[in-house]
């Protein structure tokens, strides 16, 4: 009987060891050989580093102490792991090989990033409670034998941040870095400014802190704000200074992510002008930064976006041009990557239209429609970036009226601002919102509440960033958009960003071959107990049921479920009860009956709930209905 038990008992054991060998690594290397075996690290780990990777082996002894309670040295003596800088051209600036056998681990690579990014491997390799910040009793260090040739698809895996919407402090920012550097993001692009905040201390223009900094305090529902009186105290922001800035900048370099500046002008300057209302067309306006109520026409007139209040730079105004050369001769030497953001996206142009003074700059410059003004602009711009000794990057409306030189697009507007730049030689970044932008709501949208759009993710997963007939070398990479309109805090910034971020990532080092959704999605899986343990938070909405209905001729409304992932069972209730797995499966499409006020619906998987409780309103599945004949 005891004897029993004890098999009983190894036997879960077993199996939840044999568990934590799984190997689930995002994003999927180049190649990867499993072995057979595990190796243990030991209670005393050796590191053996040459001298220029002395850091990373420091950083590596400080999270193996921490996490394992192990005693690290960085040795020369026979050691457990070992870090090599060799010389091989096939794998780049960032790639690796990572070997673990019983000898131990030895990771090897032409750069310390490679080196830094084969440790991201390895420690996905390790138990998840390697990513806990404090001390893991009872756990068995272990990593399965593997052989490894990895490096990265695309140069550029980036994600935004904006940090104007709502204001994250530099810790926040450093969490945000932290999350990039697991899953090999390298490129962190921030949105310092817009019209609801300007986030960067430039000394020789304070008031764009003092003053563009700050709003009224707001809550609710972007755009749906009551517009603040214009002596409301403005309480809410804040900003970085330089100091700030370079410690984040230096933060993020030592996880070997280069950092991007976004200005955003012409337009989204409702902040600058608020400092200095004479940069714009309506220097007489009382400003206010604005706190999220609704000052633009979206629909547009005669097609055009429009702004009730003029939130653009004038680009008639020399005295626009000489404070954006002081704000760059600023920004420049903060940041040591080569290009800098000017933003460029969604500029109003009415009233630039409605100015004698832009009317008079067009005459003067043979300039013959308003797209040639925003042209214009961009030129002097990119002059300004480009004495600062760094290379302009701005969103696809860039190329509207024309772009030169060396300026980078970045493709948000779908991918044809992508394709459109590339076919100009320019070098391209693609973000489409339609799959990268993870501002987007992520399941069931009256679950979620509604950001603009849903995207799934694995929509965003399906990304092919290189389109067909374009140049690949002219396709920088690939990147995320975190907008953070409906994003309060870094916590829920978080769950936006996970677990699609992964996708993202995926896309951005994977070779394209190499993808696969239904892998992709069990890795994502294995990937959560890894968040929990670094206490990041991050969305399940992947159990949540894809809920569409369609209208039909006949008047029946059919709903309609399908699940994003494997191996779920989706039961509901059309009674307005509690559903279980008792309730009625989801097997086919259903034609709700007439009286239903709402479908609730909940997934299982092995018999255990396992999506989020759904109660979607009759009126929410009309509004959504695809008419069918
Ligand atoms: C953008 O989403 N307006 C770049």
């Amino acid at each position: 009987m005891k004897m029993k038990m004890l098999v009983a008992a190894c036997m879960t054991i077993c199996s939840i060891q044999l568990n934590a060998q799984e190997i689930n690594i995002i994003p999927e290397p180049l190649q990867m050989t499993k072995g057979n075996g595990i190796f243990t690290l030991p209670k005393n780990i050796a590191i053996n580093a040459p001298a220029t990777a002395n850091e990373l082996a420091e950083q590596i002894a400080t999270k193996l102490k921490t996490t394992t309670g192990a005693i690290v040295s960085i040795s020369k003596n026979k050691a457990s792991i070992t870090l090599d800088i060799i010389k091989d051209d096939n794998l780049g600036s960032e790639g690796y090989e990572l070997e673990v056998n019983a000898k131990g681990v030895s990771l090897k690579a032409n750069t310390n990033a490679g080196l830094f990014f084969g440790w991201q491997t390895i420690q996905q390799l390790l138990p998840a409670s390697i990513y806990a910040k404090t001390l893991q009793a009872n756990v068995n260090w272990s990593i399965p034998y593997v052989s490894i040739t990895d490096k990265p698809r695309f140069a550029w895996r980036g994600m935004m941040l904006d940090v104007s919407r709502h204001f994250f402090s530099k810790e926040d920012v450093k969490v945000f870095i932290d999350d990039m550097a697991r899953y090999k993001l390298n490129r962190f692009h921030w949105h310092l400014t817009d019209d609801q905040g300007w986030r960067i201390e430039i000394k020789s223009l304070p008031r764009l802190t003092s003053v563009g900094a700050w709003r009224a305090d707001r809550k609710g529902k972007w755009m749906n704000i009551t517009t603040p009186a214009l002596d409301e105290p403005k309480t809410y922001g804040g900003f970085y200074t330089q100091e700030d800035i370079k410690e984040v900048v230096a933060y993020a370099k030592s996880k070997f992510i280069e950092v991007i500046p976004e200005v955003d002008i012409p337009g989204h300057s409702m902040a600058m002008n608020t400092a200095y209302p004479a940069l714009s067309t309506t220097p007489n306006y009382p400003y206010q930064v604005n706190a999220g109520d609704e000052f633009m026409d979206w629909e547009g007139v005669n097609g055009h976006v429009a702004a009730r209040i003029d939130n653009s730079l004038d680009p008639s105004n020399e005295k626009v041009f000489e404070y954006l050369d002081k704000i760059f001769s600023e920004i420049a030497p903060l940041f040591p990557f080569e290009y800098i953001h000017m933003g460029g996206d969604e500029n109003a142009k009415n009233n630039w239209q409605k100015s004698a003074n832009v009317q008079a700059l067009m005459k003067r410059e043979g300039i013959k429609n308003i797209n040639e003004v925003q042209s214009y602009f961009v030129r002097r711009v990119q002059k300004i970036i480009n004495s600062k000794g760094k290379k302009m990057m701005g969103w696809d409306e860039i190329l509207d009226g024309g772009l030169s030189g060396d300026a980078a697009v970045m493709s948000w507007r779908g991918i044809k601002g992508g394709i459109e730049a590339a076919k100009q030689r320019h070098k391209v970044v693609m973000s489409p919102n339609d799959y990268n932008y993870i501002d987007f709501y992520q399941g069931e949208l009256t679950a979620e509440g509604k950001v603009y759009r849903g995207l799934r993710m694995k929509t965003t997963y399906s990304f092919e960033p290189i389109p067909e007939g374009i140049d690949p070398n002219l396709i920088l990479g690939n990147q995320a958009n975190q907008w953070t309109e409906q994003i309060f805090d870094m916590r829920y910034a978080q769950y936006m960003t996970w677990p699609r971020g992964m996708a993202v990532a995926e896309t951005s080092w994977s070779p394209k071959e190499k993808k696969n959704w239904s892998s992709f999605s069990k890795k994502v899986e294995g990937q959560f107990e890894k968040l929990d343990a670094a206490g990041v938070r991050y969305s399940k909405s992947i159990y949540d049921p894809i809920v569409t209905t369609e209208q039909r001729s006949n008047g029946d409304l059919v709903l309609k479920m399908e699940s994003e992932v494997e191996g779920l069972d989706m039961y509901f209730t059309i009674n307005d009860q509690m559903p279980d797995n008792y309730s009625s499966k989801y097997t086919a499409p259903v034609v709700l009956p007439e009286d239903v006020l709402s479908v609730r619906i909940i997934s299982y998987r092995d018999g255990k709930p396992i999506g989020k409780y759904l109660n979607i309103p009759i009126e929410a599945l009309k509004k959504r209905a695809v008419k069918v004949l």
